[in-house]
């Protein structure tokens, strides 16, 4: 009986995780299509940035050692002002996110830059997104 209810309990983690998996690699999909659709004009395609204007996504510092919550705040609303990217000083502007983007499409495109290029970083939900988007 010990042993049936090990059993149904290991199945159970084993179906969450797979569920998880699942859910990481429809969010890195959608992710990867809104990546190039908008941020790569910018960013570039492997996310190593452009010049002294774009930085880079690619193993960035400040990707990595900044709370996802501020992640998210800046790529919806903008970001402006002095920041340092791997040792480098940018001073840009970039714009707000276009209104059109949904949180599960927001929740993609952050887990895709937080997962590719180098990076290994969280899965980002919709329901952070929502909580966290807020100015
Ligand atoms: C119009 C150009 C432009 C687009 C499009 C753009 N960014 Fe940015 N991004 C910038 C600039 C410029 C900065 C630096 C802002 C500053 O100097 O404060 C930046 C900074 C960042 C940073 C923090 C710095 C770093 O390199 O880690 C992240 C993360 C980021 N962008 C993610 C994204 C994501 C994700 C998208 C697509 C949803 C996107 N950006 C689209 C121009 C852009």
């Amino acid at each position: 009986m010990k042993s049936f209810a090990m059993a149904v309990v290991a199945l159970f983690f084993c179906v969450a995780g797979m569920t998880a998996a699942a859910d990481k690699a429809a969010l890195m999909a959608k992710g990867q299509k809104i990546y190039n659709e908008y941020c790569k004009t910018c960013h570039q395609a492997n996310g190593q940035g452009l010049g002294t204007v774009y930085p880079p996504l690619a193993k960035s510092d400040y990707l990595k050692n900044t709370p996802m919550p501020q992640i998210i705040k800046e790529v919806v609303n903008g970001k402006s002002g002095k920041i340092k990217v791997n040792g480098k000083e940018y001073n840009g502007v970039m714009a707000p996110l276009p209104k059109k983007y949904t949180d599960d499409d927001i929740a993609g495109v952050i887990t895709y830059v937080y997962n590719s290029f180098g990076n290994s970083g969280p899965v980002v939900s919709a329901a952070d997104v929502k909580k966290h988007k807020k100015k």
